[in-house]
């Protein structure tokens, strides 16, 4: 069945920016905790978390997420750090979906506790996932997540497949140079075998551990060099110009890959997205270094005119691109875990 979905509201002029851009997606980061430590993303030990007074409570993720819709955002990602470690995750999503002119609300997560929170989440209106999975060997898993969950992830996916609603289900891959090789061809044949689309995403240095470097990042265009000598590759030509994979299908017509190349490729020129964060900030762009807090004035008693002024301002300062790779780039601002991918 194919899922009507309502037409998508016409963002205010608050959520448009300088470059002409409306922001329609937003991405809600409901916690900066996880279950994993993914080498790309987070030390080994030794993260800080935010203490619980300085998270949004599920009140105010709703009521800061509220003023954005009510302003012409219609799509929601729920991610975090994982967003199935917080407390409440279900009856969040429940709340967020149901905001009048919310089209479509999805989560990323990177699997462990999936297969015990999908039904709850479906029902309470889960219309999209994306998961994690960097390799289906146990030992890389765990030389990448540093866990021993694999297991657990790949039985979250296959209750995925249980609810076709949610197809189709994207697979989140990030490649590293030097590690991630052996991974490419099963990874891609698990989107000719089952309903996934897996996307291959550059590695970008927004880990809290800083230790990406530009050689760690496997150029897309390489992967699909390295697929198609086995199976040959077209591109899906763009519905949607915000979306930041590039689509690729297999030559015989049996599942689709897609291509995140952050890195190599920015598609920051039609990027639509806004990010909020655990702690109640809005960041206009992922590899931005300043950040509002909206949650100080909303405890202090701010109403949404308030607030507005406040979104206006963020979306009014977004930059035209990231930059990363240029010579002097740097990147000082907080770490993926903490800002929602
Ligand atoms: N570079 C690229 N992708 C990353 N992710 C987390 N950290 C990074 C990084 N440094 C991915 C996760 C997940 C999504 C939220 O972002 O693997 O799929
Ligand atoms: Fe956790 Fe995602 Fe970071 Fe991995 S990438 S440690 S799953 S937040």
């Amino acid at each position: 069945m194919v899922a009507v979905r309502e037409p998508r509201s016409v963002s205010s002029p608050a959520l448009t920016d300088r470059f002409g851009r409306r922001h329609r997606s937003l991405r809600v980061s409901v916690t900066d905790r996880c279950n994993l430590r993914c080498r790309y993303c987070m030390p080994a030990e030794g993260m800080t978390w935010l203490r619980r007074d300085e998270l949004a409570t599920d009140e105010e993720l709703v009521r800061l997420t509220a003023v954005l819709v009510s302003l012409g955002v219609s799509d929601i990602r729920i991610t975090g750090g994982e967003p199935l470690v917080r407390a409440g995750i279900t009856d969040i999503l429940a709340r967020l979906r149901a905001l009048p002119g919310v089209a479509e609300i999805s989560m990323t997560t990177n699997g462990v506790l999936l297969a015990e929170h999908l039904d709850a989440l479906v029902e309470a209106g889960l219309d999209r996932l994306n998961v994690s999975v960097d390799s289906l060997d146990p030992g890389r898993f765990a030389q990448i997540t540093r866990r021993n969950d694999l297991t657990r992830v790949l039985e979250g996916l296959a209750a995925c497949e249980r609810h076709v609603a949610l197809r189709p289900i994207k697979v989140n891959a990030v490649v590293l140079r030097g590690l991630s090789e052996p991974d490419v061809l099963p990874l891609a044949r698990l989107a000719r075998d089952r309903p996934y689309v897996v996307r291959f995403i550059e590695s970008m240095p927004i880990d809290a551990g800083r230790t990406w470097s530009s050689e760690q990042v496997v150029p897309g265009e390489e992967l699909r060099r390295m697929i198609g000598a086995t199976w040959p590759l077209r591109e899906v030509p763009r519905t949607r110009p915000s979306a930041p994979g590039r689509r690729w299908r297999f030559g015989d017509g049996r599942g689709e890959l897609e291509f995140v190349s952050s890195v190599s490729e920015p598609f920051c020129a039609s990027c639509d997205r806004l990010r909020l964060t655990a702690d109640g900030r809005l960041r206009a762009c992922l590899f931005a270094t300043s950040e509002t807090d909206l949650l100080t004035p909303l405890r202090a008693g701010a109403n949404d005119a308030q607030l507005t002024a406040l979104i206006a301002e963020t979306v009014d300062g977004k930059g035209p691109g990231h930059g990363i790779g240029t010579p002097g780039w740097s990147y000082d601002g907080r770490p993926m875990s903490m800002i929602g991918g």
